[in-house]
């Protein structure tokens, strides 16, 4: 049986060491503030914004929420993200994704201050992650490098193969695994026999969006599988990309779906947003 890697718990154990550092802050006089702006009500990011919320509120972060209506123009919310950058009491930055059509992403994660860009989309946390340089690494595959290396999951050496090349999980996932000495190999829609290439890896990441699209036909006997996708299946229950029942009896660790990557990416978010008082000072 496969050893199941426990996101929750190590979400809870990060935020724990968040709150103690905060806590240290705070009694040297530093607040650390992070900035969250939703445009329009889509329910999916209501809920992901709530939960940032909660967090920041567990691990003493302040947290400004700025609910913008729909109809919010582009330059209304770059006015916003000037005025944030310039707050000296300010520390992070996150625009909840998506934005409303009319409204240009890339311009808008293009205007955030890089120093405060705790979700790690800027070019320049993107550039200084793929040259080994200090910046914001995008939360998710951030956070799967901890599951790995809290779980004693070595990445040195390792056959390494991500599933899917999207910039915020499956580009940087892939940086990071290489950062960690691993041989990576990024596997996307145009692949060639994809079960030939993923069969390879003794670390397989899953971040392809197709519910239970990964089977045992896809993993050799021992691998590491972790999961990215969150999906609600026929019955209206949680799953992920990949085939749990199918997958789990081969593999020697897993993680499940809800409870594996999913905590992880707020856990890693409290992470930068304590980090980003050092990277401003
Ligand atoms: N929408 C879905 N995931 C994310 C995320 O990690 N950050 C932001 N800003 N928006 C998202």
């Amino acid at each position: 049986m496969a050893k199941l890697i426990d996101g929750k718990a190590i979400a809870a154990q990060i935020k724990d060491e968040c709150r103690d550092r905060v806590a240290g802050m705070k009694a040297e006089g530093i607040e650390v503030t992070l900035a969250v702006i939703q445009v329009g009500s889509d329910p999916a990011s209501t809920v992901y914004v709530g939960n940032k919320k909660k967090a920041c509120e567990y691990v003493g972060i302040r947290s400004l929420a700025y609910e913008l209506p729909g109809e919010t123009t582009e330059s209304e919310l770059l006015e916003l993200i000037a005025e944030l950058n310039g707050r000296k009491d300010v520390n992070g930055i996150l625009v909840q994704l998506p934005l409303p059509g009319h409204i240009d992403e890339e311009k808008v994660l293009d205007a955030i201050d890089a120093r405060k860009d705790v979700d790690g989309f800027h070019p320049q946390n993107v550039g200084a992650l793929c040259i080994g340089k200090p910046g914001f690494v995008s939360c998710t595959p951030a956070g799967i490098i901890q599951l790995l290396k809290r779980s004693g999951v070595e990445i040195a050496g390792k056959e390494c193969v991500v599933i899917g090349r999207s910039n915020i999980v499956g580009k940087p996932m892939a940086l990071l695994l290489l950062r960690e000495n691993g041989t990576v190999t990024v596997t996307h829609s145009r692949t060639k026999d994809l079960q030939e290439v993923t069969k390879r890896a003794d670390i397989l990441v899953a971040a392809v969006g197709k519910p239970k699209m990964i089977t045992a036909d896809y993993v050799k006997e021992g691998a590491v599988v972790i999961d990215v996708g969150i999906h609600r299946n026929e019955n209206n229950k949680l799953c992920g990309d990949v085939d749990f029942e199918s997958v789990e009896p081969l593999c020697s660790a897993i993680t499940p779906v809800p409870g594996g990557v999913g905590p992880m990416t707020i856990a890693m978010l409290m992470n930068n947003c304590v980090e980003s008082v050092a990277l401003q000072q």
